[in-house]
């Protein structure tokens, strides 16, 4: 009896209409297709990616060419819940409201191995870990990354952001932690809820892309902070955003793209999108504590 190597659950499976349609015009099995999947039978192009994405749990994407010419894409989650056939043409960049576009990373943005995260933790760590500060405020602090640990340090930290989703994996983690973070629920867009000069550090961890102009946000960050204090900003350089880079993420068959308010264009995007999707399963290896 034959065994099939398996290198990952596939979770629920799913086949599109259209793949399936394919798949049966060529008399071919989507079962085929799904065990070499998941033995790691990939093409030399995906293979980098795979192995990383494996390894450190990112989506696995394999792509096998079809008779007919089209393209089948087999995308397994990176909690590995769920896999999804599909054809290519059918993959979907989509354009999300920015508040339910974060509700809906929330339920992945922790577990998600982000490479620019990695780089930008330490680098936040090893600059607070050098200054003192009794209060702290944390603007568009999603799930708390910074907040929760700048609340361990026994920081009294002020959070805000305007996605529930997010803000709800934030609160939940504190409470579990027992810390005692002020959570507030809102766009800084009209600017920030807090009284001049009422924090010692004002951090904003890639939150700022978002801001179609940067001067209010950082005059407002400026107005809260305590003469003397610090103010943490971290973010894509503009250059990035300028040529069309954009916040993505990524669920089996689909690429959402948080509202853009930029100055990045989607023109620019749209033929980016396969090599980005690709480039975003890189081989960086990442490490979250
Ligand atoms: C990429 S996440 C960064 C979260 C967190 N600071 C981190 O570094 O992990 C960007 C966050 O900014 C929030 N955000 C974007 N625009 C905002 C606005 N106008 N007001 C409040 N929060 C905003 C989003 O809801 C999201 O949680």
């Amino acid at each position: 009896m034959s065994q099939t190597t398996t290198r990952f659950p596939l979770g629920t499976v799913t086949v599109s209409p259209a793949a399936a349609a394919a798949l049966e015009a060529a008399n071919l099995n989507p079962s085929t297709f799904l065990a070499r999947h998941q033995a790691g039978d990939w093409s030399d192009e995906d293979r980098e990616g795979n192995e990383w994405a494996v390894r450190y749990g990112h989506d696995i994407a394999s792509m096998y060419p079809l008779p007919d010419g089209a393209e089948l894409l087999v995308i397994t989650a990176l909690d590995r819940s769920c896999t999804c056939m599909l054809l290519e043409s059918e993959y979907e960049d989509r354009e999300i409201g920015m508040v339910e576009g974060y509700d809906t990373w929330a339920r992945t943005y922790d577990i998600e191995k982000n490479p620019l995260i990695a780089i930008e933790e330490p680098r936040v760590q090893q600059l607070l870990d050098g200054l003192s500060f009794d209060t702290a405020l944390d603007v568009g602090s999603g799930t708390g990354r910074h907040a929760l640990r700048l609340a361990r340090r026994g920081v009294r930290v002020t959070a805000i952001d305007q996605s529930p989703g997010m803000l709800d994996v934030a609160r939940n983690a504190s409470t579990a932690e027992r810390l005692d973070i002020e959570f507030h629920l809102a766009s800084i867009d009209g600017g920030l809820p807090f009284e001049n000069a009422s924090f010692d550090l004002v951090v904003s961890a890639l939150m700022l892309c978002h801001m179609p102009d940067l001067r209010p946000t950082v005059r407002e960050c400026a107005r809260v902070l305590r003469p003397g204090g610090h103010l943490l900003i971290t973010d894509f350089h503009p250059d990035a955003v300028a040529r069309g880079w954009r916040t993505t993420f990524w669920a089996p068959g689909t690429a959402y793209l948080p509202q853009l308010r930029t100055m990045g264009a989607p023109a620019i995007w749209r033929p980016w999108r396969k090599q980005v999707w690709r480039l975003s399963r890189s081989k960086t290896p990442v490490r979250r504590s």
